[in-house]
């Protein structure tokens, strides 16, 4: 029996993007696959950039009715908050104390942020708090507490996936058998869904489409897609457009075949937009109802969290002994 898990941070209003890149997948392994799922809210991966508790408490509420706006269900897999499952901090330090810092130097989230600082003239490590620096290490806590195999992830998260499999690797190697080693499932495209702009979709970019807008300011937004300066009737290429990217994770095989005929025929950019609005709609309308319930029914998403949170310490506490077991004789 595999396990998969994967865990979406609590940091803002989710978008197209988390939801084709991971959430999307992630359900439909519970529905098509046996095994044993594990979807969770980072919520205190968050802590690295959201201060606010009110900010908080709301991004973590956000993330769960999105999961079941989305349709997991919690019979078949097990929906918790990371904050609730004190031994992934337990394993979190033991994992550390096993890790090289130079591993964690290497991180791309954590480069990325140095290389900026070093361009602009500043000290390397402005504005990085050392959560920041030990994420990928809570990651892999994340992970290897509940004996994972497969993790359905973005393409942005692989390395955290690799660096997590690799501590299990070197655990494995030093106390003997003791953590299973995790494997990464890409979304079908395994690339990412493009924003407004044509960038990859991210909240850090400002060009998001987020899930739970009301319908008209969903179709506004995706009039908003950029798009080259052909002209109407004139052929357009579907290569390097957002719209046809987006259309793809909304359509079947034959929708897309037919859409691409259209965009070889010259349809105007404002049909094929309205057309993408179409899709995308109608995928989110039942969702959208169903996500405004859940957020005004609150003590509901409470007691799924509480039932899950049940569910998988009883899981962390027997990977736990384990652990306690080979690395410390306790
Ligand atoms: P963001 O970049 O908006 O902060 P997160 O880092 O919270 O998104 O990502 C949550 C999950 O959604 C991850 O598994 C990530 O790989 C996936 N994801 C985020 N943006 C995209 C995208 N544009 N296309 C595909 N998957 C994405
Ligand atoms: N780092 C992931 C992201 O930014 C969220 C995450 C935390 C996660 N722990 C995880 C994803 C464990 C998969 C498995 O999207």
């Amino acid at each position: 029996m595999k396990t998969y898990l994967t865990g979406i941070k609590a940091t803002g209003s989710q978008h197209l993007g988390n939801m084709v890149g991971a959430i999307r997948p992630a359900i439909e392994f519970s529905q098509n696959e046996s095994g044993r799922f594990l979807y969770f809210i980072a919520d205190y991966h968050s802590l690295t950039t959201v201060k606010k508790a009110k900010d908080f408490s709301e991004y973590v509420y956000e993330v769960a009715a999105t999961w079941l706006a989305l349709g997991l269900d919690p019979e078949k897999a097990i929906l918790y908050k990371q904050s609730d499952i004190p031994e992934i901090f337990e394993l979190t330090w033991i994992l550390a104390c096993n890790t090289p810092k130079g591993d964690l130097n290497r991180a791309h989230a954590y480069k990325a942020i140095v290389q900026d600082n070093e361009e602009a003239g500043r000290d390397p490590d402005k504005s990085v708090n050392a959560g920041l620096f030990n994420y990928p290490v809570l990651m892999a806590a994340d992970i290897l507490l509940f004996d994972t195999n497969i993790v359905p992830v973005g393409k942005d998260q692989v390395q955290h996936v690799e660096m997590a499999r690799s501590m299990a690797q070197r655990i494995n190697q030093l106390y003997g058998d003791t953590l299973v080693e995790p494997q990464e499932a890409l979304s079908v495209s395994g690339q990412y869904i493009p924003g407004l702009d044509g960038q990859k979709m991210s909240k850090s970019y400002d060009n998001t489409i987020p899930l739970w807008v009301p319908e008209k300011r969903l179709k506004k937004l995706i009039n908003k897609i950029a798009t080259d300066s052909t002209g109407p009737d004139e052929p357009k290429s579907t290569e390097g457009s957002a719209i046809f990217d987006i259309y793809k994770c909304f359509s079947t095989k034959e929708e897309q075949d037919a859409f691409a005929k259209q965009f070889a025929e010259g349809i105007s950019w404002g049909e094929a937009k309205a057309a993408l609005f179409e899709k995308v709609n109608a995928e989110l309308a039942g969702p959208r109802e169903e996500y405004e319930r859940l957020m005004n029914n609150r003590s509901e998403i409470d007691a799924v969290l509480e039932t899950g949170a049940k569910k998988a310490r009883a899981i962390a506490q027997e990977t736990m002994k384990r652990v306690r077991k080979n690395l410390t004789n306790f």
